[in-house]
């Protein structure tokens, strides 16, 4: 299929300068069009195009300032003096080739090629994608897949998978963990046409599950990556040993709404009620734009790598109760700045609805639900993450439940070692 000619200049511009290098093979067109498709996973070396790394860095070095008004801190977004004091940073001191030496060197990477899911997805062409797979030696390990969602990479997972592959208590369970991409962002290419959406990426993960030869697994999900688990729990739910998740939504029923407006409500449905809507009013702009027109703001996000850092930075400081250092900014805008920004944001348009995190009937699928607290700076957001859990169990068989007062929406970053005993726990 041709790509359209705004999409495939956008192509030539951002994703095919640091794949180029990849592939030796590759002239022109679509980043991997002149690869053999390969159904078989190939180890892989990420490598990114020195000079698109350099173009970026001097984009970064000509960031526009913007003018501040006499207002608190992240009044109206990120402040202006650590976005000027970031893109200094980056254009000065961001070091791209030491942080990629270290991705390399902590995980075992691997690139393959799945079949279209067929579905709604709109092409017939195979998808690419990058994924980890670090193997426990343990002979009794248990397959984990993982699955990230914006504006997260496979290295939302970095602290927690060595750990899992090889605990140090041989009486912990050990796990093979599977980490991809998910199209669009990090190391695997977009989609190439519209419809890619939770039933279609949970075919495609489960066809790479079937290449690494796994029949059941453990699916571990947060945010954009528990709707694809949704339909997953369900499309194949033979294969879930259990599924693990830190970011289980359940919306208020009709019921639900008015008992509220009658004040019947329990005082955790009432805290957990107000924090969605403040979300849903107050915090989800961003989501509104990236699942109607994401075209429209991808221009200006992809053409300014500082624009887009304070961009994914806004949702990142709502939805979590740590900071950042510039460096951890810096790499995780990049991670989604390299694909390009369309194909990422526009998951949302596949992906994201108020109804997109309830199962469709019947779930039968194990579950285990962590809620990560302390989920905002906002005051207002801090219980988004406490769903009651005879909430959960109006959509999930809980077979483990575990509610913690701080760690955001990020918690296998802000609290690693509670997710790896809360993993460990819940399927020992
Ligand atoms: C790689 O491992 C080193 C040493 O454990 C650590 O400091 C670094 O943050 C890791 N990098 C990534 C990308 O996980
Ligand atoms: C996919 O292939 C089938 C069979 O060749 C064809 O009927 C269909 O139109 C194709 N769909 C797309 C989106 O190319
Ligand atoms: C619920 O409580 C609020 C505030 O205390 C009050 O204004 C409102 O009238 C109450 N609503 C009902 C239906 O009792
Ligand atoms: C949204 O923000 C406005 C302005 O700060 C505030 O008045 C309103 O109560 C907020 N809405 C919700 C649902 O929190």
């Amino acid at each position: 299929m041709e790509l359209p000619l705004a999409l495939s200049d956008m192509f030539t511009k951002t994703a095919i300068l640091p794949l180029l290098s990849l592939l030796a093979t590759m002239s022109t067109g679509h980043p991997l069009s002149d690869s053999a498709p390969s159904s078989q996973p190939k180890p892989y070396t990420i490598n990114v195009d020195p000079e698109f790394i350099e173009e970026t860095r001097i984009r970064a070095s000509q960031f526009r300032q913007t003018e501040p008004i006499d207002a608190p801190a992240w009044f109206d977004g990120p402040p202006t003096s650590k976005i000027n004091d970031v893109a200094k940073y980056w254009a000065e001191d961001y070091d791209w080739s030491k942080v990629q030496d270290g991705i390399n060197k902590n995980f075992s990477h691997f690139y393959t090629t799945v079949p279209s899911p067929g579905g709604n997805y709109g092409s017939n062409e195979s998808l690419d994608l990058h994924f980890i797979h670090q193997r426990s030696n343990r002979d009794d390990a248990i397959p984990i897949l993982f699955l990230h969602g914006w504006p997260s990479t496979s290295l939302e997972w970095e602290k927690i998978i060595l750990p899992l592959t090889n605990p140090e208590d041989d009486s912990q369970p050990a796990f093979h963990v599977v980490a991809p991409d998910i199209p669009g962002f990090g190391f695997s290419p977009a989609p190439k046409a519209p419809g890619l959406g939770g039933a279609e990426h949970a075919t495609v993960f489960a066809s790479l599950m079937e290449q690494l030869g796994y029949d059941r697994y453990v699916l571990y999900s947060t945010d954009l990556g528990t709707v694809v688990a949704m339909s997953y729990i369900v499309d194949y739910a033979p294969r879930i040993i259990n599924h693990v998740t830190d970011f289980y939504m359940v919306f208020p029923t009709d019921a639900d709404t008015a008992r509220y407006a009658a004040n019947k409500t329990t005082p955790e449905e009432t805290v957990y009620i107000n924090s969605i809507n403040s979300f849903l009013t107050n915090h989800s702009a961003y989501s509104a734009i990236h699942s109607t027109l994401p075209l429209s703001l991808a221009y200006a996000l992809n053409d300014s790598p500082v624009g887009f850092l304070a961009w994914r930075y806004q949702l990142a400081w709502s939805v979590s109760d740590v900071d950042y250092t510039f460096d951890e900014l810096i790499t995780d805008t990049l991670m989604l700045y390299i694909p390009g920004v369309y194909g990422n944001i526009r998951s949302y348009k596949e992906l994201f609805g108020l109804d997109s995190f309830a199962p469709k009937v019947p779930f039968t699928v194990p579950t285990t639900v962590l809620q990560f607290g302390g989920n905002s700076h906002y005051a207002e957001l801090a219980n988004f993450n406490y769903v009651p859990k005879d909430w959960v169990e109006r959509t999930a068989k809980v077979t483990y439940f575990k509610r913690h007062e701080k760690g955001g929406h990020f918690p296998a970053l802000s609290q690693p070692q509670w997710v790896i005993d809360d993993i460990r726990a819940a399927l020992a």
